[in-house]
């Protein structure tokens, strides 16, 4: 795991997205995999601003997005489709068709989990996938106990994962039981992991994951197995590691190592 500690988020937010936009210049038909959630904002917006700039285009790049809840239809105001349309593609040139959620209204939602790893599949496999820290330690909808080798399927949320995602719906009872979302073996199958987290809440969770035992547990540590995994942390996040000074030492102030 590369660990890359940046002073705050806002510095955090300008890393990733400049990491993202790196490999879309260098490889523009990638195929993205991209997360929702509050962190995202700020990347999505630095992405869209140089698309409008004139030095970034999608216009050859895919992307599956990591969930959607079950239940939920694309146009519903809360959908993570929706989301991404307000956060990203509307602003950007991605193609039409290009980019792919998960059906949350699917008749069949195991049978739309199944066809969902199988267009990944069939799309070459996941080039860059950008993920968030859930405080629990998920990533995608990967609840604690999750397979460290599953797949695209059904999971049910925890309470804290549905209190997290609350301030996003109308009423705290409206937050969906379950999620379809891709497995930590779909995310440890992509060829480059980037994962972003800051602020105090995610402490522990990116403690446990970077330093913890390789558990179920803590959904994330599963990135330790992961090849080229990149971890972007504000200090805040990065405040409860113990190897710190290895960190600073290996990539001061979150700068790539001089060799
Ligand atoms: C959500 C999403 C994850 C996201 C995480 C953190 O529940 N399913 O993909 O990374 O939890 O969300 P936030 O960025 O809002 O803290």
């Amino acid at each position: 795991m590369k660990i890359l500690i940046l002073p705050d988020a806002e510095a955090a937010a300008d890393r990733v997205a400049g990491l993202i936009a790196a490999r879309l210049r260098q490889a523009p038909a990638t195929v993205l995999g991209l997360a929702t959630g509050g962190t995202m904002e700020a990347v999505y917006a630095r992405l869209i601003a140089a698309h409008r700039a004139g030095t970034l285009s999608f216009a050859r790049a895919r992307s599956f997005n990591l969930d959607e809840y079950v239940g939920v239809a694309p146009d519903h105001p809360c959908s993570y489709w929706r989301y991404m349309r307000e956060q990203l593609f509307d602003h950007v040139d991605m193609a039409p068709g290009a980019c792919l959620l998960p059906r949350g209204d699917a008749a069949d939602p195991a049978a739309e989990a199944a066809g969902y790893e199988a267009a990944i599949a069939a799309a070459g496999g996941i080039g860059l996938q950008l993920l968030g820290l859930g405080a629990n330690g998920h990533i995608g909808f990967n609840e604690p106990t999750s397979s460290l080798s599953s797949l695209t399927r059904i999971k049910t949320l925890t309470p804290s994962t549905r209190a997290a995602n609350a301030r996003f719906f109308d009423r705290p009872e409206d937050v969906p039981r379950m999620a379809i979302t891709m497995g930590i073996g779909t995310i440890l199958n992509a060829d480059e992991v980037l994962l972003l987290a800051y602020g105090e809440g995610k402490a522990a969770a990116a403690a446990a994951m970077i330093e913890g035992p390789l558990s179920a547990s803590c959904p994330a540590s599963a990135l330790q197995m992961h090849r080229k995994a990149v971890v972007v942390l504000d200090e805040a996040a990065a405040s409860r590691l113990t190897l710190r000074d290895y960190f600073d030492c290996v990539h001061p102030g979150g700068r790539e190592a001089e060799i």
